[in-house]
């Protein structure tokens, strides 16, 4: 079985889906079998993977029941995109029975070959974010260096305890990550502090620093590992940190070692 991750926020921009490209390019170079499945659909993790936008079916035809998970796989088996599609069938999802569980059924399929499934959650707290959190194992949180984060990340923890407490009792928190931050700056280190008195052992010691590099390379569909390594560490070190809070990860964070 497969551990899945939903990474998740209460808004847009706080870098989710930069987290779930990343870390699944480090995953994959150490040997951790990926799939990350987009659920929004805005697409942007599709769009990093060169997934056309008419490519079919998509994580919306799956969760409307028109396709089985597997044939939803592009990217050279990376990949469950999304496109537009997505947000009506979010809409139709809302009026059917079982409606927070639909994703996890669907996953319950994922080829025995994967070893982590990452989840994108769209730039909201609703249906299609509890569904991911339905699914997984883990949630791993992300905040942008910001004074009003903590709010935010208040918010997505309520919803992250609500679905621990009412549909999925293996839910765990699995950290707490602060991007785009400018540790030079007052700002983002009170943000950092915030986090730990918060969120305490939760909070990653890897920080993302802001960087323009990361727009760039996602423009150019190059991960951050080959565009700007010397960013890129800020990345390892946090791989590093989820492997070692994953049981059974202990070859592939060795492997993460010798990389770095
Ligand atoms: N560490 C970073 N520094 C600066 N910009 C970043 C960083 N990480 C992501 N970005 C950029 O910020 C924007 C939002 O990031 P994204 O990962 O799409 O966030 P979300 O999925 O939470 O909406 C994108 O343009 C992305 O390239
Ligand atoms: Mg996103």
């Amino acid at each position: 079985m497969a551990t899945t991750i939903a990474v998740l926020s209460q808004k847009g921009g706080t870098g989710k889906t930069t987290v779930v490209r990343t870390l699944a390019d480090v995953m994959e170079r150490v040997g951790v079998t990926t799939l990350a499945v987009d659920l929004d659909p805005q697409g942007n993790l599709s769009d990093y993977r060169d997934v056309p936008p008419d490519a079919e079916p998509t994580i919306a035809d799956v969760l409307a029941g028109r396709a089985p998970l597997v044939q939803a796989i592009h990217g050279d088996g990376t990949i469950v995109p999304a496109n537009l599609s997505l947000a009506e069938t979010e809409l139709a999802l809302g009026g059917k029975m079982g409606r927070e569980l639909t994703l996890r059924k669907a996953l319950a399929e994922i080829p025995e070959r994967y070893q982590l499934v990452l989840l994108d959650c769209p730039p909201s707290l609703g249906l299609l974010t509890v569904n991911a959190l339905a699914a997984a194992d883990y949630a791993l949180l992300t905040a942008q260096a910001q004074y009003f984060a903590l709010q935010g990340l208040e918010q997505a923890m309520e919803v992250v305890e609500l679905a621990h407490g009412s549909l999925n009792s293996g839910l765990e928190l699995l950290g707490v990550v602060l991007n785009l931050a400018d540790m030079r700056t007052v700002h983002s280190r009170e943000a950092l502090e915030a986090l730990k008195e918060h969120f305490g052992e939760k909070v990653f010691q890897a920080v993302i620093r802001a960087s323009i590099a990361y727009a760039e390379s996602a423009e150019r569909a190059v991960s951050i590992l080959d565009f700007r390594p010397d960013l890129a560490t800020d990345y390892l070190a946090l791989a590093e940190e989820v492997l070692g809070r994953l049981p059974g990860f202990e070859l592939a964070q060795e492997r993460l070692w010798q990389l770095t």
